[in-house]
């Protein structure tokens, strides 16, 4: 006889509101496949003002999900109404990853790790600076910052629009962290040997103000979160100015593994031909 945990639909989500542009689907199903696992990964899209009722039925075991991902902008409410939040989780303040044991909601938050994995793997070294500067104060900025934080860099300097809000990261993270309003690029910038642009500037082509990333270290390193387009405006700058630029694929991808690891039992890898499937997609689009 068949044992029924062999035959049984293993199901995932990724929750946002829209969630019609996530890629995760595509990664989560190519894997999958590629371990030829009983399972799917569906796009939920559930408004802000229902988030508590799918949670709640969510933990009632009704909607068959094993867990699943969690995207803008629900990342704050997923840390809220878990039963049980990680470390990670507690410190940044929003959850990426939800699964479900013995009927309790469990949190995780793998964007930091996903962040560190791609730029130890597509930029090695990167971490030798001290002197890192994050564009942007939002949720991306959070793990980005923390992950920062964690590797140990002993400066990171936050830049945003508004300055209250790259405070409010000093608040939360500490010492390490320094608020700065973005007119002051041009001196926070100098000598920097990472910029992470958090912003969803240049995100579709939208326009990005010219960045001065001839005053980095010369070894510098520019890394855009944003991976639609691929090529972003602002990765073109660094290019144009010599430094090492790293998009934001890597990071989709390397979070995406802990997620698929806890729901369906395997660790599955980042293949060249996962990598090539999600670029042609994004490419198609843009
Ligand atoms: P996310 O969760 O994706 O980080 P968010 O919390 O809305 O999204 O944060 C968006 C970030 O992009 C903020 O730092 C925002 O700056 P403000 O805090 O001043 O709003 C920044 N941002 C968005 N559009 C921008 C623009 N046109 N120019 C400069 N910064 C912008």
């Amino acid at each position: 006889m068949r044992d029924s945990r062999e035959t049984q639909l293993i199901r995932a989500f990724i929750l946002g509101f829209p969630v019609k542009h996530s890629r995760s689907p595509l990664i989560h199903n190519y894997w999958i496949r590629q371990l030829g696992l009983h399972g799917v990964y569906e796009k939920i899209e559930v408004a802000p003002e229902n988030i508590r009722a799918f949670f709640d039925r969510l933990r009632s075991s009704e909607s068959g999900f094993v867990g699943g991902n969690v995207t803008i902008p629900h990342k704050e409410a997923a840390a809220a109404y878990a039963d049980h939040c990680d470390d990670v989780v507690r410190e940044i303040g929003a959850a990426n990853v939800l699964w479900l044991e013995n009927g309790r909601l469990y949190a995780s938050n793998t964007d930091a790790a996903g962040f560190l994995a791609c730029l130890d793997e597509e930029a090695p070294g990167w971490d030798k600076t001290q002197r890192a500067v994050v564009m942007g104060a939002g949720g991306a900025s959070r793990s980005v910052v923390y992950a920062l934080r964690q590797r140990g860099l002993s400066e990171i300097h936050v830049v945003n629009r508004t300055l209250d809000r790259a405070q409010e990261l000093v608040d939360r993270f500490g010492a390490k962290v320094h608020a700065h309003q973005m007119d002051s690029i041009g001196e926070v910038i100098a000598g920097a040997g990472l910029f992470v642009n958090t912003t969803s500037l240049g995100m579709g082509g939208s326009n990005v103000p010219e960045l001065p990333f001839d005053r980095m270290a010369s070894n510098g390193v520019v890394n855009d979160i944003i991976y639609t387009p691929r090529l972003t405006p602002i990765l073109m700058q660094a290019a144009r100015a010599g430094r090492v630029s790293v998009g934001g694929l890597g990071m989709l991808l390397h979070q995406a593994v802990p997620g698929f690891e806890k729901w369906f039992g395997q660790r599955p890898e980042i293949t060249d031909t996962l990598r090539q499937m999600i670029i042609s997609d994004v490419d198609r689009e843009t």
